[in-house]
């Protein structure tokens, strides 16, 4: 359709259909037959207000979405096909690994595949919208979301959060005729990533000046690479809940980020407005969240029962609300709903079968962001080494995490699966599901660690434990996951552990006696398949970490990217008290952004840094060299420290990286270009610009170890 048509379509609505656009609700409101039970009674709505909603959240089937479009159009007078959302977050039916282990792959290239894959699956099944990607900063593991995060590093996130967008998107132009791609709307808009002590739903306070520099950058990049929608958060930010707060929908979504499409509200967030105690009622709620600039009401009746009196009795509104509609009719028009509202659901030949294909690229996936934390000469393993295989995460199919609410648990290969299908004498101790670890359970578990040559104990969360609404105060394994790994390792030392969890957990109590760590995070479909081929040494682990395992909860928030402080702990004051420092604790965390190792190893060999004046730009040339006689993949890492700064800058910041595969004896000069716009950051005065000075440059493997290069001028 074209601009003049929709403007032309939006003059024949009358205000209770243009409010009715605006109306998101559950396909369960539609399976009534027409009757009116269920959520229409509960909510006392009318039948007639059912059919000019815009809009349905969290179909299952191709099937559902027809009926429930085909049962809409019929009784809908305009015919404005409703366009289809759900949270397509990590795969629709093959589940991926969740989108933190996808950033410890640092791969944008594999997240655009993974987004795209995920977005044919979910297209299939008559979804318009995933509720995807999520562009939130985080520093703090008690918050059960940072599952869904890109990590802690705001230049990962951004770029990864763009590779989600033009994955599930593809061009957006050709949105409205290819059916295998879907819109994507970027989450949750802003400051949700930092609720006060980790707790979900909870207080956000956040200077103009932090939120600037690492809150927004991603939100940036997906409006930069074309997201259609933007989701806005349950959380207050700076008092005002992010729902009806005006300065930040406006001032900065709209006017500083030049987002133009929909802004869609949380799940009931407008509604909760009542529960912040910021609107006394209903009507109060929804005027808030309208003015404010939410224009699509997510699963609450505030729009639907109060906008149009509400426009009745303040005409100036009307222009606010042509908008609103607008944007929403201009979605459906992008996806090409009013030429199809199926989106192809009919064409016999849309159903072909993507298993397979799918599922080789979850496993791939998998294999590229499981990070080894650590290995003493134990892995990989050898063929026909007598294995142990305990803990409750050795025969679980639990891999697959929070949002896999189409996944088929059944379809998952768990652990045990996988290595069964390798050379070893594998010897496995079911963990009994859902259950502790009763002393019975350990006596035999250290029985068959005393009889292997080797001891794989899998441990880790549940898909209950994490995810939304899992906020924590402790971070350790539980005391009876601890307990198996000690005992084990006092009676045989080879001792490999893999952690399976949606975040940073703390392992100080273990790590000193497992002799191998690897975090497989919730690896999805084909985890043990994954892990089966990285323990066997078929893969090699590749994947960095995108968020800092910490030593102890009490040093959280962290990020690798600590500011300046008057009173830096160095080598040579470590003693002194009158520092910035814990008595009890070290200051860093017990494995860092950017940590992981594989089975190989390379060396920095030389470096040069060059400068090109016409282009201004500078280059900086790393030739690194795998000395042996394995194979290696390793992730080139970056980072920089503004010398002199106008506002305190992080001692070190992650820039540029690269992966880069080395076969044994060979080397490799990688490049990386940086202009003066690298160097850019947020000013107290709340503009990107950069100060005239020197910059140092530090590159490395990972990022606690890293090579000074030199300064550069900018
Ligand atoms: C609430 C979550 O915060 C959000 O991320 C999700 O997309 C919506 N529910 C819809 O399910």
């Amino acid at each position: 359709m074209k601009e003049k048509q929709l403007h032309a379509l939006l003059n024949e609505m009358t205000l209770a259909e243009k409010v009715g656009q605006l109306v998101q609700l559950t396909p369960d409101f539609f399976a009534q037959g027409g009757e009116i039970t269920g959520p229409l009674q509960e909510w006392q709505m009318t039948e007639e207000q059912l059919f000019i909603i815009g809009s349905v959240l969290g179909t299952h089937t191709a099937q559902q979405v027809y009926a429930i479009q085909k049962q809409y159009l019929a009784k809908s007078r305009l015919k404005i096909p409703l366009v289809f959302m759900a949270d397509v977050i990590h795969g629709y039916e093959t589940i991926f690994p969740i989108p933190l282990a996808l950033a410890a792959s640092f791969d944008e290239k594999l997240v655009e595949q993974v987004a795209e894959a995920s977005a044919e699956e979910a297209a299939e099944a008559g979804v318009h919208v995933t509720f995807s990607p999520m562009a939130d900063h985080v520093k703090d593991a008690r918050w059960g979301r940072v599952l869904e995060s890109n990590g802690e590093d705001p230049t990962l996130s951004s770029a990864l959060v763009s590779a989600y967008v033009r994955g599930y998107q593809g061009d957006k132009d050709l949105l409205a005729t290819n059916h295998k791609r879907i819109a994507a709307c970027v989450k949750h808009f802003v400051g949700y990533g930092a609720p006060e002590a980790g707790r979900d739903y909870h207080t956000v306070d956040l200077s103009e000046l932090e939120l600037y520099q690492n809150y927004l950058p991603a939100f940036h990049a997906a409006i930069d690479a074309g997201v259609q929608l933007v989701m806005t958060s349950f959380n207050t930010i700076n008092g005002i809940p992010v729902t009806a707060n005006k300065k930040m929908i406006q001032e900065v979504l709209r006017e500083k980020l030049e987002f133009n499409g929909l802004v869609i509200s949380d799940w009931g967030a407008v509604a909760e407005l009542i529960a912040h105690r910021v609107a006394e009622n209903r009507e109060a709620a929804a005027e808030k969240a309208f003015r404010a600039g939410v224009e699509m009401d997510m699963m609450s009746d505030c729009y639907l029962n109060v906008l149009e009196q509400l426009i009745h009795s303040t005409p100036a509104l009307e222009k606010m609300l042509d908008q609103a509609v607008f944007h929403v009719l201009q979605l459906k028009n992008n996806l090409g709903l009013f030429e199809d509202p199926y989106r192809g659901l009919n064409d016999q030949n849309l159903s072909v079968n993507l298993a397979a294909k799918t599922r080789r690229l979850s496993r791939e996936a998998a294999e590229q962001s499981v990070v080894l934390l650590k290995n003493d000469h134990l892995l990989p393993l050898k063929t026909k080494q007598k294995v142990a295989l305990i803990g409750p995460k050795a025969t679980s199919k639990d891999l697959l995490g929070a949002w896999s609410w189409i996944g088929k648990t059944e379809a998952v290969v768990s652990l045990q699966e996988g290595l069964s299908t390798k050379d070893i004498q594998l010897n496995t101790l079911p963990y009994p599901d859902g259950e502790e670890v009763t002393e019975e359970y350990l006596q035999k578990a250290c029985h068959l660690a005393e009889a292997c040559d080797v001891v794989i104990v899998a441990v880790g969360e549940t898909s209950e434990e994490a995810g939304e609404a899992t906020s924590l105060t402790k971070l350790e394994l539980s005391r009876n996951q601890e307990k198996l790994i000690q005992a084990v390792s006092t009676l045989n030392p080879n001792v490999v552990t893999i952690i399976f969890s949606g975040r940073p957990l703390v392992l100080s109590a273990i790590e000193p006696v497992c002799k191998s760590i690897l975090v497989a995070w919730f690896p999805g479909s084909e985890g043990g398949n994954a892990l089966a081929n990285l323990l066997m040494g078929e893969k090699e682990p590749q994947a960095r970490l995108p968020m800092s395992f910490p030593r102890a909860v009490g040093q959280l928030p962290y990020t690798y990217a600590q500011l300046s402080t008057g009173r830096p702990q160095t080598k040579e004051n470590q003693d002194q008290k009158y520092i910035s420092r814990y008595m009890d604790e070290k200051n860093e965390a017990l494995f860092s952004f950017g940590a992981g190792i594989g089975y190989g190893s390379c060396i920095l060999k030389e470096t040069a840094l060059d400068f090109d004046d016409q282009t201004a730009t500078h280059t900086l040339a790393c030739t690194i060299k795998n000395p042996t006689s394995v194979d290696h993949t390793t992730i080139l890492q970056v980072y920089s420290r503004d010398d002199q700064t106008e506002v305190a800058r992080p001692m070190r910041e992650l820039k540029k990286w690269q992966k880069v595969f080395l076969p044994a004896g060979k080397e490799q000069t990688i490049r990386f270009q940086f202009t003066e716009h690298d160097f850019a950051y947020i000013h107290s005065d709340l503009l990107l610009k950069s100060d005239v000075g020197t910059i140092s440059l530090f590159v490395g493997f990972d990022n606690t170890s890293l090579t000074f290069i030199g300064k550069i001028t900018i």
